[in-house]
């Protein structure tokens, strides 16, 4: 029979998402609701190694479900890549009777919590980053917010794009994964995507198409461009060169992290901060929470990392028909 842990941890790690308080919240509230102990650690992995470690009760979690960003903060540590500051994270873990850590974050974070694990500190992941770039899982806490807030971001930009029948280029998180991007695209209804996974680097081809669409009697012409293509500034100088058509760069950046989090967001982070603290009350270590083939699924961490994913092929073909 696996042993009974009294207390566990959680903290929040990597960028932040709409969604991860909802996480924190259903973590705390099955911890307690499971006779177990809770301790919040702040600000990540950094946090942890300087014991920023607080007791947390159902009232610590109150009133944080509608509400953006993390009640824990967040933080990137680069000593916690070390063996040395991963061995003082354990210890740390162990004086404060921390037996199970849910670690919320990205792939970075999930590389941490694998760490602990290996030192005897029972670790489950939850996919927090807006970016939806962790192979193991088709959903992560923040995405849908985020691509909400860009959609309606960019609905905006085209209402003045197209009184000045301009064209603009839009550029939208993501890090180096173009999933915010296809999405908005298809969403804002853009006539141009540039997706790290798929931009061939030709120019041209975009100037090509503003023009034909001109002929065509399109009064605008909106690129959503991918962060991890970047560059969006330049690009739009050198379009509105090549086109002679007046062109705009607008780079959405912060506003997409921040925000009340989507009914979705709120209720997925809630049932994988459930089910995180249900597997570690069943005893398992070195798991990663995620959403598959529409249902709630756990993985090994070694073997989650190890996963691949690309965007769909089909949804990129969609929204290029689209387009026209
Ligand atoms: P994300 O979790 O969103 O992918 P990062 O890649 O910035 O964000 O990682 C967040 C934190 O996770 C890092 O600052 C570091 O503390 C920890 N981390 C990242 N990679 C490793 C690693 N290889 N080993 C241990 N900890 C890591
Ligand atoms: O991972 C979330 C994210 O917002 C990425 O889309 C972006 O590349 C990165 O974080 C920005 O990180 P920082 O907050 O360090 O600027």
């Amino acid at each position: 029979m696996a042993k009974t842990v009294g207390t566990i941890g959680v903290l929040t790690s990597g960028g932040d998402a709409p969604g991860m308080n909802a996480a924190i919240r259903a973590v705390v509230r099955t911890a307690i609701a499971k006779g177990m102990k809770v301790k919040g650690i702040k600000r990540g992995y950094a946090g942890l190694l300087n014991e920023e470690i607080v007791d947390m009760s159902s009232r610590s979690v109150s009133d944080i479900i509608q509400r953006g960003g993390t009640i824990l903060y967040t933080a990137r540590c680069d000593k916690f890549k070390e063996e040395e500051g991963q061995k003082l994270g354990a210890d740390i873990c162990r004086k404060h009777g921390i037996e199970g850590l849910v670690v919320i974050g990205g792939d970075g974070s999930y590389k941490g919590a694998g760490k602990l694990a290996g030192l005897g500190i029972n670790t489950v992941g939850l996919p927090g980053t807006i970016d939806l770039d962790i192979a193991c899982t088709d959903y992560t806490i923040g995405f849908d917010t985020a691509v909400n807030t860009a959609m309606v971001a960019i609905d905006k930009i085209r209402d003045t794009s197209t009184s000045h029948e301009r064209c603009s280029i839009i550029e939208v998180m993501g890090r180096n994964a173009g999933y915010i991007a296809l999405w908005c695209g298809i969403a804002n209804g853009a006539e141009d995507i540039l997706l790290p996974e798929r931009y061939d680097n030709n120019e041209q081809t975009i100037i090509n198409h503003i023009i034909a669409h001109r002929k065509r009697g399109k009064t605008h012409h909106i690129v959503i461009n991918a962060e991890g293509i970047g560059h969006s500034t330049s690009m739009a100088k050198r379009i509105e060169a090549a086109t002679g058509i007046e062109t705009r760069a607008s780079i959405l950046g912060y506003m997409q992290r921040g925000g009340m989090p989507t009914c979705k967001d709120r209720v997925y982070a809630s049932i994988m901060g459930a089910k995180a603290v249900e597997l570690l009350a069943a005893g398992k270590s070195n798991r990663v929470v995620g959403w598959k083939d529409g249902e709630f699924v756990d993985f090994d961490m070694e073997e989650a990392l190890n996963m691949h994913k690309d965007i769909r092929e089909e949804e990129y073909v969609i929204s290029r028909m689209l387009a026209q």
